[in-house]
C-alpha cells in the first residue's frame, strides 16, 4: 500500500501502461534512471558517427556516399532529440556533455571497436543498427513520454539504416572473391561486439529489475540478445556470410536460435575504458567539442539579439 498520494499516482499510471510526462511527479530514482539511460543513449548516437564518418571520404562511389552523409547525419539528429529528451527532466545538454567528458557518464561499447575497411560500414549498417532497432523498438513504448515519442521517429530512420547495411553487405557479398573476404572479415570482427552491446547479462544487469518495474525497459538484456539472433541469424544465410559462432544453430525445441556465450569479460573491459578505440573516441569528441565553442557561442549571441531584431521589425 503507497501512502504518498504523488507515488501511488505516478504508479497508478505506470500500471494502466500510461505515460509519464515531464510535469508530473516522479521518484527520484525514476528521474536518475532515465537521465542516465537517455544521456548515455545521446552520447552513443553522437560517438557513433565517428566510426563511419571515418569512410565519408573514402565511400567507394557517389550513392554510397551520399547513403552514408545521410545516415551520419541521421545519427546527429537522433543524439539531438535525445538530449532534448533528457532535458525534459531538469538537466542541460552541457552539463551532461561535461559528464561525459569527466568519464562519469558513459555511451555504447560499440563505438570503440575500429572501421579498418569499406565492409565495416555495411556490418555497421546490418548489425549494430540491427542491435540498437532491437532494443530501441521497445523503448517507443518506455513509460517515459519524450523518451518514447523520440524513439518513434528513431526506429524508423533506424530501419533504413539496418536495410541500407544489410544491401551494402549483400553487393560485397556477391562482389569479386576479394570483396566477399573482405565482407566476411568485416562479420567477423562486428558480430561478437554486437551480441555484446545488448548489455550484460540478465544475471549481472544492475539495473534492469528496477528499470522493467518501472516501465522504462520493456525486456531484458538477454531476451533482447535472443531476439536479436534470431532476426539476423536468417539474415547470414542470405547473405551468404558465416556468423563466427559454430554454436550458432535452429532449436526446434525452443523456435529460437542457440548461440555461443559472448565474452562479457570483453564487454567490462570495453565499458570500463579499455577498447580498441576508447581514447582516441574520447579525445576526438573533447577536441570537436573546443572546436565548435565559437559557434555555440555565435548561437548564444544570435539568440540574445533576435528578440530585439523581431521587436523592431
Ligand atoms: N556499453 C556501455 N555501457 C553499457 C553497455 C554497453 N553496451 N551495456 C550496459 N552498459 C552499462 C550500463 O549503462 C550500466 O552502467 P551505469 O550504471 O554506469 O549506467 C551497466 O553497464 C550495467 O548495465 P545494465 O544492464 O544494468 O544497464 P541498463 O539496464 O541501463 O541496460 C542498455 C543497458 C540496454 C544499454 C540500456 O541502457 C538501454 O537500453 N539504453 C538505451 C539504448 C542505448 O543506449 N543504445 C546504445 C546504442 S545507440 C546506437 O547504437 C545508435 C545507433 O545509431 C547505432
Amino acid at each position: 500500500m503507497i501512502s504518498d498520494p504523488h507515488e501511488a499516482e505516478f504508479q497508478a499510471l505506470i500500471d494502466s501502461d500510461q505515460r509519464i510526462e515531464p510535469r508530473d511527479w516522479m521518484p527520484d530514482g525514476y528521474r536518475r534512471s532515465l537521465i542516465r539511460q537517455i544521456a548515455q543513449h545521446a552520447h552513443s548516437e553522437i560517438i557513433g558517427m565517428q566510426p563511419e564518418g571515418n569512410w565519408i571520404t573514402r565511400a567507394p562511389s557517389l550513392r554510397r556516399k551520399a547513403i552514408l552523409m545521410a545516415k551520419v547525419q541521421d545519427e546527429a539528429g537522433h543524439g539531438l532529440y535525445l538530449y532534448c529528451a533528457a532535458e525534459t527532466l531538469g538537466v542541460d545538454r552541457a552539463e551532461l556533455i561535461d559528464l561525459l567528458h569527466q568519464g562519469r557518464q558513459k555511451y555504447s561499447s560499440i563505438f570503440n571497436y575500429p572501421t579498418l575497411t569499406w565492409a565495416d560500414v555495411g556490418a555497421i549498417g546490418w548489425l549494430v543498427d540491427g542491435a540498437a532497432i532491437t532494443n530501441q523498438i521497445p523503448l517507443c513504448r518506455c513509460s517515459f513520454g519524450p523518451y518514447a515519442r523520440a524513439m518513434v521517429r528513431v526506429c524508423k530512420e533506424e530501419s533504413f539504416h539496418q536495410r541500407q547495411g544489410f544491401e551494402s553487405l549483400y553487393a560485397l557479398s556477391h562482389g569479386t572473391p576479394e570483396q566477399h573476404e573482405m565482407a566476411q572479415d568485416a562479420v567477423n570482427r562486428w558480430w561478437w561486439p554486437s551480441v555484446e552491446m545488448l548489455g550484460p547479462p540478465d544475471t549481472e544487469s544492475t539495473h534492469s529489475a528496477q528499470s522493467m518495474a518501472w516501465g522504462i525497459k520493456r525486456f531484458s538484456n538477454d531476451e533482447l540478445r535472443q531476439r536479436f539472433v534470431d532476426m539476423v541469424a536468417p539474415q547470414a544465410v542470405v547473405l551468404g556470410l558465416t556468423p563466427p559462432d559454430p554454436e550458432l544453430r535452429w532449436n526446434e525445441d525452443r523456435g529460437h536460435y542457440d548461440f555461443g556465450e559472448p565474452d562479457f569479460e570483453e564487454l567490462r573491459r570495453v565499458v570500463s575504458g579499455d577498447g580498441p578505440c576508447n581514447r582516441q573516441r574520447a579525445a576526438h569528441h573533447l577536441a570537436a567539442h573546443d572546436e565548435g565553442a565559437w559557434v555555440r557561442a555565435a548561437a548564444a549571441a544570435y539568440a540574445a539579439k533576435h528578440p530585439a531584431t523581431s521587436a523592431a521589425a
